[in-house]
């Protein structure tokens, strides 16, 4: 299946800033959510057709404890409380991954912190083609 790659500083953010000043992100840097909970990054995943995506978050939590987090699409939490684990300090990133149903068109792919540690810091999602074959699935900004 075609991957597509979406990067967090292109996403929405809400409370949270986008960085670059720790080692090892794609793209042009990564978003830095508030330590708050609530606080999210949502991006949008365009696809051709209906069907499964595997969702790959890229993220760093340099801190001991997990990060929870609640992963939504379309409005509906389809992985409650989910852990980002350490990954040691900031400048090492870890990939944690979720496989769900998209709809044809545009989807909104929301992970909001689910403690006042808030989100770890997120590089971006690289997203699987729905369908397994022909369509394609395309990143948007602030659509
Ligand atoms: C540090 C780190 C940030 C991180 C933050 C956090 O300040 O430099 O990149 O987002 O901790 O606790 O979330």
């Amino acid at each position: 299946a075609a991957t597509n790659r979406l990067e967090a500083e292109n996403a929405v953010v809400s409370q949270g800033v986008v960085e670059s000043n720790h080692a090892g992100y794609s793209g042009s840097g990564f978003v830095n959510g508030d330590n708050a909970s609530g606080s999210y990054t949502e991006w949008t995943v365009n696809a051709a057709t209906a069907g499964s995506s595997t969702l790959a978050i890229r993220y760093s939590n340099g801190t001991s404890p997990a990060r929870t987090a609640n992963v939504a699409v379309n409005g509906t939490v389809v992985s409650a409380n989910r852990a980002f684990n350490s990954t040691g300090n900031w400048d090492t990133w870890a990939t944690v991954s979720i496989t769900t149903n998209l709809n044809a068109g545009a989807n909104k792919v929301r992970i909001t912190a689910t403690t006042a540690d808030g989100n770890p810091n997120f590089d971006y999602i690289d997203a699987t083609t729905p369908g397994g074959g022909g369509g394609t699935v395309t990143a948007d900004q602030l659509l």
